[in-house]
């Protein structure tokens, strides 16, 4: 099943015949469904809330057994110690993203780390002192590169520079996030991308980026909350400075659990560089001997701060464990021809019925599709959860719908784009 060979039918037997050839259709079933009139629903929301993993709830339980079985001995001892319990995710992290094993370490949550990021990588100076984002960028992003910039005494109408889509376009071109690194290049200290934009799906050519802004001396963070475990990624090898993400999305992790850092091993026995520090990202062997002076971790690890939630990492590990066997080059060429398929079958509705606003090159999107419908849009949302297919709405007009290759199938794209012919129609 190669996406250029595929010739998509909008018909029932195609979608089933794609079906019967995914080699990954298995994983499927490694899922817990929530269940509309006792069938499983199209899941299309995993950009938002990923579903359970059935080994989530063994792997939490043999958790808390090792708690009444140990007390405070588990942190040394049972199937799995919580000393070094993040450690089990560390590997498995790292192929996720394209990283070296030191690079990357799962801690706290997305805003939070986006903040320890910015403590250690927006250090404005002198005439540099703005950080390029996205206009509309995810609002926790906006807050926080606001208060980090006010935090050091600037305000953000100074220096916040916003990327915005030329008039009538709802993406943004590469060549203007290009041009505006080349052109007010010395007074950016950092660039912040969300990448896979959140509103709009658009994923960005995140080496050409991050070679642009290095040459012009800024340093380089992304957002990936809509990326990890959707996207491709190669961290290392396109070179940002760092990256944060959630892992309650395609990464199947549960609700608000813990999320992910990669800072490149170029930054990574950089003991002056400034951070935040707490005693679980000092030196492990003496650690214990609790000493006044903070020497950090060498790598990611040195950003912790904190002793981690054995529970929820343990359901993570659940979710991460898929990740490695599925693998992303593979989970990949399923997205995109999962994701294909949606577009041809709305291609197939009434014209002017429904318009994706996210790019149409696969390179440049994810799973997910940003729909705006020119008829009446919350109806169909209605009609949508009545039938058993949960999409998301983003106000005012749009509905997202994300097919994550790990457990969405052919059927399921194609029973959707039905409700939607059937709405068109009505
Ligand atoms: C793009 C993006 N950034 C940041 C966040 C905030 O994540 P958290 O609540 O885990 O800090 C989200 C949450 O959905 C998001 O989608």
């Amino acid at each position: 099943m190669s996406g250029a060979a595929v010739r998509y039918e909008a018909s029932e037997a195609f979608a089933r015949r794609m079906d019967a050839e995914d080699p990954l259709r298995h994983f499927r079933d490694e899922f817990l469904f929530p269940r509309h009139h006792g069938e499983p629903v199209i899941y299309f929301v995993g950009n938002s809330l990923g579903l359970q993993p059935r080994k989530a709830t063994p792997y939490v339980l043999e958790a808390l057994k090792d708690w009444e079985m140990h007390g405070v001995e588990g942190h040394f001892r049972g199937s799995h110690p919580w000393m070094p319990y993040h450690e089990l995710l560390t590997e498995q992290t790292a192929r996720l993203v394209g990283a070296h094993p030191l690079e990357v370490v799962v801690m706290n949550t997305l805003s939070v780390n986006l903040h320890l990021m910015l403590v250690s990588f927006y250090r404005p100076s002198g005439e540099r002192r703005k950080i390029l984002i996205e206009a509309g960028a995810f609002p926790s992003d906006q807050y926080a590169v606001a208060s980090q910039v006010r935090f050091h005494g600037h305000t953000p109408e100074d220096a916040v520079l916003q990327l915005a889509p030329r008039p009538g376009e709802e993406t943004l071109r590469t060549e203007d996030i290009l041009d505006t690194i080349e052109r007010h290049g010395k007074e950016i200290a950092l660039v912040l991308l969300g990448n896979v934009n959140y509103l709009t799906g658009q994923a960005f050519d995140m080496a050409t980026i991050t070679r642009a802004a290095h040459r012009q001396g800024c340093k380089v963070g992304f957002d990936l909350a809509h990326a990890a475990g959707n996207l491709h990624l190669s961290l290392h090898d396109d070179g940002p400075d760092f990256a944060v993400w959630c892992s309650y999305k395609y990464l199947n992790g549960g609700p608000g659990t813990l999320g992910g850092v990669f800072v490149h091993e170029r930054h990574a026995h950089d003991k002056t560089l400034p951070r935040f520090q707490g005693w679980w990202g000092h030196d492990k062997q003496s650690r214990f001997q609790m000493g006044p002076d903070f020497d950090p971790i060498p790598g990611a690890e040195g950003w912790q701060l904190s002793n981690p939630p054995i529970f929820q990492m343990a359901a993570l590990r659940a979710s991460m464990e898929i990740f490695d066997r599925a693998t992303m080059p593979a989970l990949r060429r399923k997205s995109e021809l999962l994701t294909g398929y949606l577009e041809f079958l709305l291609d197939q509705l009434p014209p002017g019925f429904v318009r994706s606003i996210t790019p149409r090159d696969p390179k440049q999107r994810g799973a997910h599709l940003s729909l705006r419908f020119s008829k009446e849009p919350r109806k169909l949302l209605e009609t949508l959860t009545a039938q058993g297919v949960l999409c998301d709405f983003r106000s005012p007009d749009i509905i997202r719908a994300a097919p994550a290759p790990l457990y969405v199938s052919f059927l399921d794209v194609y029973r959707f784009a039905g409700v939607l012919e059937r709405h068109a129609r009505d």
